[in-house]
């Protein structure tokens, strides 16, 4: 079969790394990047690091409002997917980069597939929520990370099609963890001893955006009682620097690191307090305390195993949880076992023959009759 895989933002690189692979082993892949990040330690390490090989086709995109870079990426994947004439498009996640190759395969009736369908947060204020809720409703494939994501596929009537592999970042984790244990000096650069620090990440709108969340959360890290390591997002740079944020001598901001010196920084936190979707999942990989600074998260789960809290934007909730935050000793595989990507694929195969539209929803008939 002929594959186009979209990728275009930081999460996509490190999830499209594994799905890769297993395509290429009997596939032709066809990769597309949109562009939506650019900068040399947004993008291209990933490819550096992960050996992904480089794309087919680079868009060229950039960044701009949400309808801006939304609507340069649907025209030029459009001229992409017209001359490439694959047989199945993938999109993964919840970028602009994911809604725009839904928007433009389902309109040129190509057959697609959503990696991490079915996640929902119930927040419609988020641009990723509005994103997931289009896809989902486009999509012939749907491959599901967590089993919520397949019960709400049904709730919203989608059944043909869905398919629980676990999470594709759980493969790459598991795959790359020792290569980043033996490459990562990180912890010997910044004079870290393992479990003395606590790792945080910031990059939702949500937070960023919001002058009075953004500074909860300058007031919570400040309060913070240990060390702490922040590789900033470029959003989240520019975003301090309008607010005029001011540091205790504890918070350490750096430069986004690479997939490799992330690993080991989490692997070896005393706590991660982040409000990022990857981020999060790859705390329980590790087994380590996650804070989410958020109010919602799709990955649920993470929370129910008692790994994960919800901390939400207020200083003195963040710092209670902070000190009081203790899972407990079980973690259960609530991501699978490291070989979603292989399962995609077998998936992709039996599907065969695939056709545009065969993501069929139940009709309300169908739905109000149980053996319909
Ligand atoms: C995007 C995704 C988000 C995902 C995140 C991963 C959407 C709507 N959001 O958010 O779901 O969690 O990627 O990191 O698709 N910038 C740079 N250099 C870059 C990239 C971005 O300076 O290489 C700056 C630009 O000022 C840009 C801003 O960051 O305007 C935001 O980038 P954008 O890709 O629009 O959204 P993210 O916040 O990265
Ligand atoms: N990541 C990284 N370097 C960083 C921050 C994050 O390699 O400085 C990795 C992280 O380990 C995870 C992915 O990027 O695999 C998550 O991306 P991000 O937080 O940007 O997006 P989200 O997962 O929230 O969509």
């Amino acid at each position: 079969m002929k594959i186009l895989s979209i990728v275009g933002a930081r999460p996509e690189f490190i999830q499209g790394a594994p799905v890769s692979r297993a395509l290429r082993q009997r596939h032709q892949e066809i990769l597309v990047h949109t562009g939506q990040h650019y900068d040399y330690r947004m993008s291209q390490t990933f490819f550096d690091e992960l050996g992904i090989p480089a794309p087919d086709h680079n868009l060229e995109v950039g960044s701009g409002s949400q309808g801006h870079q939304t609507g340069e990426m649907l025209a030029r994947l459009e001229d992409v997917m017209l001359a490439e004439r694959p047989d199945l498009v993938i999109v993964r996640g919840d970028t602009n980069s994911t809604v725009a190759g839904a928007l433009a395969a389902a309109k040129l009736r190509i057959p697609l597939a959503h990696i991490e369908a079915g996640e929902r947060s119930f927040d419609r204020r988020m641009p990723e929520e509005i994103n997931r809720l289009i896809t989902d409703s486009i999509a012939d494939l749907f491959f599901c990370v967590s089993r919520t994501a397949v019960q709400q596929l049904a709730v919203e009537g989608i059944v043909a099609g869905v398919t629980w592999v676990g999470d594709v970042m759980l493969d790459a984790n598991l795959h790359n963890r020792p290569i980043a244990r033996r490459n990562s000096e990180v912890l010997a650069r910044l004079g870290l001893a393992p479990r003395s620090y606590a790792l945080v990440t910031v990059h939702r709108a949500a937070n960023t955006d919001d002058p009075t969340r953004l500074a909860n959360i300058v007031t919570a890290l400040n309060q913070a009682p240990e060390p702490i390591v922040f590789p900033v997002h470029p959003r989240t740079r520019q975003a301090f620097e309008r607010l005029g944020a001011v540091w205790g001598d504890h918070v350490r901001l750096i430069e986004p690191v690479g997939y490799f010196d992330m690993m080991v920084l989490e692997e070896n936190a005393r706590l991660i307090a982040t409000d990022s979707g990857g981020v999060q999942r790859e705390a329980y990989f590790f087994g380590v305390p996650c804070l989410t600074l958020r109010d919602e998260t799709e990955w649920g789960e993470t929370v129910a195993a008692g790994w994960n809290v919800l901390a939400g934007n207020t200083p003195e909730r963040i710092a209670a949880l902070w000190r009081s935050h203790v899972p407990p000793a079980e973690r259960p595989p609530i991501f699978g076992d490291g070989t979603a990507a292989d399962a995609i694929v077998t998936h992709i195969e039996a599907a065969q023959p695939l056709a545009f539209g065969q993501g069929r929803r139940r009709s309300a008939v169908e739905a109000a009759d149980p053996v319909a």
